[in-house]
């Protein structure tokens, strides 16, 4: 009788070990990216789709937000409305464009004009620039 409860304290104490894989702190040796968003495949999708019949080659306010232009046109470049970069990383509300997407401009209209994109879109835009508006 002694033997077998050795036995169940021995099986019940494995039986806690497997536990230590449910530890939140035991993220395993690679970290996951801290990344939710990524600029080709979530953000330049929002300006092939809404943007680029205007700011396109020799766009309005000098702004091409094609694939391969948008990003250098966009972050940490002036904005030539204001005296805000058109992107900030980490900065929405110092970010031109995100300021134009919720329609919180002081110059200008709203983008797209009169007719804003819906708030899950413009979220995106905001997480990928508090996310430090990466080239990711
Ligand atoms: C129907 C044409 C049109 C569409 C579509 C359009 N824009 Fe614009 N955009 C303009 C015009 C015209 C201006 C300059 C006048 C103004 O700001 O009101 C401008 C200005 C801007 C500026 C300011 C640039 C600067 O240097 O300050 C940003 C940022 C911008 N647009 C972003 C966008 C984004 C992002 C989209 C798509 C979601 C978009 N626009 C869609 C016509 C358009």
């Amino acid at each position: 009788m002694r033997r077998v409860l050795c036995l169940l304290v021995t099986v019940s104490a494995l039986a806690g070990c497997s536990d230590y894989g449910d530890d939140p702190a035991d993220t395993g040796p690679v970290d996951p990216p801290s990344e939710t968003v990524s600029f080709a495949t979530d953000v330049q999708p929002i300006f092939d789709n809404n943007c680029v019949g205007c700011h396109g080659d020799g766009g309005n306010a000098g702004l091409d937000l094609r694939s391969g232009l948008s990003y250098t046109n966009l972050v940490q470049n002036p904005s030539t409305e204001s005296a805000l970069a058109r992107v900030e990383p980490d900065l929405p509300m110092q970010s031109w464009l995100y300021l134009k997407l919720t329609g919180q401009q002081n110059f200008g209209t709203e983008m797209p004009p009169g007719s804003l994109l819906d708030a899950d879109t413009t979220d995106l835009v905001r997480t990928w620039i508090e996310e430090g508006a990466l080239d990711n």
